[in-house]
């Protein structure tokens, strides 16, 4: 096996790895997606479904990932071609890191908005709005603005590129120490306000009163598509971090509670929002644009809503922050490992490219809004392709090759090799070579179907 080399990097703790672990799920997909998605989609019913996903597909994919990494010590792309060397099987690697290069591109767009409602939070731009009307009029004028989008989206990856520059003990893993325990209790504070709102006790009604009526057959591909994407699934990303686990660790328990802590976070989130949303008499159902339009309305007509702006847009760049460097660390290794570059040739050139590529996704809200592609504007080419094609299948393929490829008797060994027994060995086995695999094909055909 390959030594942990100086230019790949190990973590120095298993809190520090569960912390950057769960700094890659926790993301912009369970602060800003999470609550719109179950805003449109009836509420506590689709907050079911949700779990039910991460239980049977999100928790066993999940472990594979990490064990997978752990066994051989390498990227996805040395990982799949290590285990079935010589086999089509080392595509999935390097499909996932495209997924990466190409969800880091619009992901550090949206990285930059949150910067920006940050400091538009502290110099009080954002917080005397009469309307979400009104906030939302000023959030398209906002992202229509190439010059500030611009500013913003490169302060965003550039943050990133300097973390992940310092590697994955030095950089990754002490950012996330800080700043994961900071999330969560900003989350608290923030829980605690929106609770303490009048008329919050309807957004909770609604956030945990399951309405099955509500329920539809897209409403669970929905709810599956987003348990991957919410978890970092299926592009090799937490192959990458796994390979920087010393084989000492337990690989379920980790894996138990980098899940416990993505759900606990997306829970928590809803928590904040609908009790707001509902307290100021707004409407769940306002889409992607609730965190941007809705929330700052809401934060205009609260007490000390301008502190609880700065709080929540700190906290969504955090968590957009966490996120993104284990996009960028999952292409890098790659270079790293495969190519032999070091570690800060390999994160400047990937993090620059990832950059460029990412500006016609910035823009297309502004002057590239009328250039399309199949319908669709830049971001959202990148964004659907990345998200519900490139995961569903990376993560079909991962659950497939281990199941029955790489065998799990073999990835068993691997996860008993320093620990006690797997308790849960046998619903695993089952899980992965039955369940996962056909569940998210069903997700990936359905994605594959004409919209709508
Ligand atoms: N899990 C992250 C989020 O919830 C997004 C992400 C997807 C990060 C895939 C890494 C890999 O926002």
């Amino acid at each position: 096996m390959q030594t942990q080399g100086k230019q790949r990097g190990f973590w120095g703790s298993r809190l520090g790895f569960i912390l950057a672990a769960s700094g890659s799920a926790v993301g912009l997909g369970n602060i800003w997606k999470f609550p719109y998605i179950t805003g449109e989609n009836g509420g506590g019913a689709f907050v079911m479904i949700y779990l039910v996903c991460i239980l049977i597909v999100g928790l066993p994919i999940m472990l594979c990932e990490f064990t997978i990494g752990r066994r051989t010590n390498l990227n996805p792309v040395g990982a799949f071609n290590m285990l079935k060397p010589g086999t089509p099987w080392v595509l999935v690697g390097y499909m996932g890191v495209l997924a990466g290069f190409l969800i880091l591109s619009f992901y550090g767009v949206v990285g930059g908005w949150t910067l920006a409602y940050v400091v538009k939070s502290v110099t009080h731009v954002v917080d005397h709005f009469a309307s979400s009307a009104e906030a939302g009029a000023f959030f398209g004028q906002f992202i229509a603005n190439t010059g500030e989008i611009m500013v913003y989206h490169t302060l965003f990856m550039a943050l990133c590129m300097a973390i992940v520059y310092r590697g994955v003990h030095g950089g990754i893993e002490r950012a996330c120490d800080i700043l994961m325990p900071t999330l969560v209790i900003m989350l608290f504070l923030l829980m605690i306000r929106a609770l303490t709102l009048p008329g919050a006790e309807e957004g909770v009604k609604f956030y945990l009163y399951p309405d099955f009526s509500k329920i539809t057959g897209q409403t669970v591909l929905l709810a599956m598509g987003q348990a991957f994407f919410s978890l970092s699934l299926g592009m090799g990303c937490l192959i990458t971090y796994g390979s920087y686990l010393s084989p000492k660790e337990n690989l379920t328990s980790c894996t138990f509670y980098v899940v416990l802590f993505d759900t606990m976070i997306a829970l928590l989130v809803g928590m904040v929002i609908f009790p707001a949303v509902f307290a100021m008499g707004l409407e769940p159902e306002s889409g992607p644009s609730l965190v941007f339009n809705v929330l700052p309305a809401v934060f205009s007509s609260m007490p000390f809503g301008t502190l609880v702006s700065i709080v929540f847009f700190a906290l969504l760049t955090i968590a957009a922050i966490t996120s993104a460097i284990s996009l960028l660390e999952s292409v890098s290794a790659y270079f790293i490992d495969q190519r032999g570059w070091p570690r800060q040739k390999a994160v400047i050139v990937t993090g620059v490219v990832i950059y460029l590529f990412g500006i016609p996704s910035g823009l297309s809200f502004g002057v590239m809004q009328d250039v399309t592609f199949f319908g669709m504007t830049f971001f959202d080419v990148v964004d659907n392709l990345s998200s519900n094609y490139l995961l569903p299948l990376g993560g079909m393929l991962t659950a497939a090759f281990v199941g029955w490829v790489w065998g799990t008797k073999e990835a068993h060994r691997e996860i008993e090799r320093h620990e006690t027994t797997f308790h849960w060995a046998r619903y695993w086995e089952f899980v992965l070579k039955y369940v996962s695999p056909v569940a998210v094909a069903i997700v990936f055909i359905t994605h594959f179907l004409p919209a709508d």
